[in-house]
């Protein structure tokens, strides 16, 4: 099979439409099997639940060439669940985690040219998604849905590459107790559009969101998990139920137990303590782990020992045993990978 003819290494986080599309309909309760689709455009109709109560909801996941040319994706069934519970707390139908997981393979191997090869620091990002498609004008969930997945290829999240980032305490909130914060709903992301226009528009690369109820406490950041690693190197990570639960924060903290022998902790972290932490990183899909070198807090600086320069020697050793296990140099733990061919 040949490759797409794209400068795979010079590829930012972007969209690039790729040949085939996952899309199944849900309508008189029910969902119908799904079919691959070339067509990359959505018509619907204009009093559709997603447009006007913003019922949507989504995942984000990736595809990998390894070392010995295979096409993998990692932990999907995660990604599975985490939709299943997203769908239930949005009132949208199930896309059970068994069909999920099978749209994705579907998807990944009908755009298997797009999967960058091994070696060129891109990826194939798999984003799939679910939105009401049924009319409502009161405001009651929809009776019709389309579940899509898309994948596109692309480079690192944030520009610049592997550099560490600055992040600003942001004086919004990005979920309420009791609200959709651990749930991957699209309006979560839409009342983060403003704080994260308003941190670049300030010099920021990201935001660091606390605790809505308190704001004592370190919740995430728009797109991404806290790591942190203490002096005496202890992996700690913030704990709560309005953060979105992440599976490469997940898998972190098991590569950090069971691969390089590292304490971890899952706990509160109060932002009074951050200034005490040697290292900070972000970790998701998309951010992979990016180093964190300055928080900065209504002008007072938090600047970790790490720099501004290098990541961590931990972040780093985190980093290349989770990519080394995705692209199949590190042995997985058992069912992590995927084989898609
Ligand atoms: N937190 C938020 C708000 C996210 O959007 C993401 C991305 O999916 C993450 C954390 C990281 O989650 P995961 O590692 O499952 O991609
Ligand atoms: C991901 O990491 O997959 C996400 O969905 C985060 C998003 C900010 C791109």
């Amino acid at each position: 099979m040949e490759k797409k003819n794209i400068d795979w290494a010079n590829l930012g986080f972007g969209y690039v439409p790729t040949d085939k599309r996952f899309v199944a309909n849900y309508k008189d309760g029910k969902w119908d099997e799904g079919a691959l689709s070339s067509d990359a455009t959505v018509a619907i109709s204009e009093c559709a639940g997603v447009l006007q109560y913003s019922q949507s909801c989504f995942e984000g996941m990736k595809a990998y060439t390894t070392e010995d040319g295979h096409i993998v994706t990692f932990r999907p069934d995660l990604n599975g669940e985490r939709m299943e519970n997203s769908c239930k707390r949005l009132e949208m139908p199930v896309f059970p985690k068994e069909k999920f997981v099978d749209a994705i393979v579907k998807t990944i191997e009908a755009n298997a040219a797009w999967v960058p090869p091994y070696g060129s620091g891109a990826t194939l990002y798999i984003r799939p998604f679910m939105f009401a498609t049924g009319p409502v004008i009161g405001v009651k969930p929809a009776d019709e849905y389309q579940f899509r997945v898309f994948a596109t290829p692309v480079g690192p999240y944030f520009k610049g590459g592997v550099k560490p980032l600055t992040l600003c305490v942001s004086d919004f909130d990005r979920a309420a107790p009791h609200g959709t914060g651990h749930i991957k709903a699209g309006l979560n992301y839409a009342m983060s559009l403003h704080a994260i226009v308003t941190a670049h528009a300030e010099g920021f690369d990201e935001n660091m969101y606390l605790d809505a109820a308190t704001r004592t406490k370190v919740e995430e950041t728009g797109g991404a998990n806290f790591l942190f690693v203490t002096k005496d190197n202890k992996v700690v990570t913030p704990k709560s139920n309005t953060i979105l639960p992440s599976i490469t924060r997940r898998s972190l903290l098991t590569v950090a137990k069971d691969y390089l022998g590292l304490e971890v902790e899952e706990r509160t972290v109060y932002f009074d303590e951050v200034k005490d932490f040697a290292e900070c990183g972000l970790c998701g899909t998309a951010a992979v782990i990016s180093p964190v070198g300055k928080i900065v807090d209504h002008g007072k600086e938090i600047c970790f020992p790490s720099g501004m320069k290098d990541m961590g020697p931990v972040i780093t050793k985190l980093r290349d045993t989770l990519t080394g296990i995705q692209m199949g140099r590190v042995e997985a733990p058992k069912g992590w990978l995927k084989v898609i061919k």
